[in-house]
C-alpha cells in the first residue's frame, strides 16, 4: 500500500507527521483548521502539492466549524479561516491556488449548509486532481530518462510531498516501473534534511538503488561525469519559467549547465503562476535561524551567532532544460508555451 501523506476522514484530517520520519511513522488526526495551519508551518505536512491539498481540507474543516447568523456572516468568518491558512508559508503556489478556489466556490454558494457540503467535496476534488496530475506528469517525464542513468535529485518530491504519486521522484519511480535500470543520488537537503529523512525513506521502500550524499558533494559527482541528469520539483514557476524550489536547487542547475547535463523541473500546473513575470517576484520564505544552528534540536554552532535561512532559491529559466507537467513537457520559449498549456 502506498503511504498516504493526507487523508480526509469525514470530519477530520489524518496526516503522516513528516517531521518524525524516518524513524517513526506517526499519524496525526486534526479536527481544527488551526491545527492544519500549524502542521503546514511546522512542516509536518510539506511539499507544494501536499500543502495545497492540506490547505483545501483546512478551509473545509474551518467551514464545518463556523457558527454563523447569516450567509454574509459565514463568508466573513470563512475569509478569516482562509487568511490563517494563507499566512503559513508564502512560496508554494499550489496552496494559494487551492485557497482561492475554495473561496470562489463559497462565494457562489446559496446557503450555509450547501456551501459547507460543496467545500468538503471541492477539497476532495482538489486532492484527487493533484494526485492524478502527478501520476500523469510522472508518466510523461519518464520518457526523458534514459536506461542505465544516474539521476541526481534534491529535497523530497515523492508521494509525501504531493499527496499523490510524486513529481521529480514520481518521474524516477515511473521510469523504474517501465523497467529502466537507474541509480539515484539523493542530496540530504540541509537544513531540514528532507532528502536524508524522507527521500531516502521513500526510495528504500520503493526498492530503487540510491546513494545519499551531502548537498556539497553534488559538484564532485557531476564533474566526474557520474550523473546523467538532475531532476527536481518546484514550489512556484513564474510566467517566464523561472522556478522557486528548495534552497540549493539553483546551485545544482548551474552545475548541470556547466557540465552539459539536462536539468529538469517536474511540477503539476497548479505550481505555475502566470501572474508573476519572473522569479524575482516570487516570495521566498525565510525560516528560523535555529533550523541552521541546530540539527533535530541539537546545537551545532556557537550560541548567539547570526544564521540565515532562506527556504527556497530561484533557478532562472535559462538553466532549465524542460519543465515536465501533466499537460506536457515544456521547453523554451517558456513564456509562450507555459501560457498555452496552462490557461489560468
Ligand atoms: O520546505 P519543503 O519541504 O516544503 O520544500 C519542498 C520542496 O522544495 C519540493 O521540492 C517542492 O515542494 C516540490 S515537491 C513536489
Amino acid at each position: 500500500m502506498p503511504v498516504k501523506a493526507i487523508e480526509w476522514l469525514g470530519d477530520k484530517v489524518r496526516i503522516l507527521d513528516q517531521t518524525r520520519l524516518p524513524h517513526e511513522e506517526v499519524y496525526l488526526e486534526l479536527s481544527y483548521y488551526q491545527d492544519i495551519a500549524s502542521a503546514i508551518t511546522e512542516l509536518k505536512i510539506r511539499g507544494a502539492p501536499a500543502i495545497g491539498v492540506a490547505a483545501a481540507y483546512g478551509v473545509a474543516l474551518g467551514a464545518l466549524e463556523i457558527k454563523a447568523k447569516s450567509r454574509d456572516d459565514f463568508l466573513e468568518k470563512l475569509r478569516g479561516v482562509s487568511q490563517t491558512l494563507a499566512d503559513t508559508r508564502p512560496t508554494a503556489r499550489n496552496m494559494f491556488r487551492a485557497i482561492d478556489r475554495m473561496q470562489q466556490l463559497a462565494q457562489a454558494g446559496e446557503n450555509i449548509e450547501q456551501i459547507k457540503t460543496a467545500l468538503v467535496n471541492e477539497a476532495i476534488k482538489i486532492h484527487n486532481e493533484e494526485a492524478e496530475a502527478t501520476r500523469k506528469l510522472s508518466q510523461l517525464g519518464a520518457e526523458l530518462i534514459e536506461d542505465s542513468s544516474t539521476i541526481l535529485t534534491h529535497c523530497n518530491t515523492g508521494a509525501l510531498a504531493t499527496a499523490g504519486y510524486g513529481t521529480a521522484l514520481g518521474v524516477i519511480k515511473q521510469a523504474r516501473e517501465q523497467g529502466k535500470k537507474l541509480k539515484v543520488l539523493a542530496t540530504e537537503t540541509r537544513p531540514l534534511l528532507q532528502g536524508a529523512r524522507i527521500t531516502a525513506w521513500e526510495l528504500k521502500k520503493a526498492g530503487i538503488p540510491f546513494a545519499l550524499i551531502t548537498d556539497s558533494m553534488a559538484g564532485y559527482f557531476i564533474s566526474r561525469g557520474e550523473v546523467n541528469c538532475v531532476i527536481v520539483g518546484a514550489d512556484r514557476i513564474a510566467a517566464n519559467g523561472d522556478t522557486a524550489n528548495k534552497i540549493g536547487t539553483y546551485t545544482l542547475a548551474v552545475l548541470a549547465k556547466e557540465h552539459g547535463i539536462p536539468f529538469y523541473v517536474a511540477a503539476p500546473t497548479t505550481t505555475i503562476d502566470l501572474s508573476l513575470a519572473s522569479g524575482t517576484q516570487i516570495p521566498i520564505e525565510q525560516r528560523s535561524p535555529e533550523e541552521v544552528t541546530h540539527i533535530q534540536g541539537i546545537s551545532i554552532a556557537p550560541e548567539g551567532i547570526e544564521a540565515a535561512n532562506p527556504a527556497f532559491d530561484i533557478t532562472p529559466h535559462r538553466y532549465i532544460t524542460a519543465i515536465i507537467t501533466e499537460n506536457g513537457i515544456i521547453r523554451e520559449p517558456y513564456i509562450e508555451r507555459l501560457k498555452r498549456s496552462n490557461p489560468q
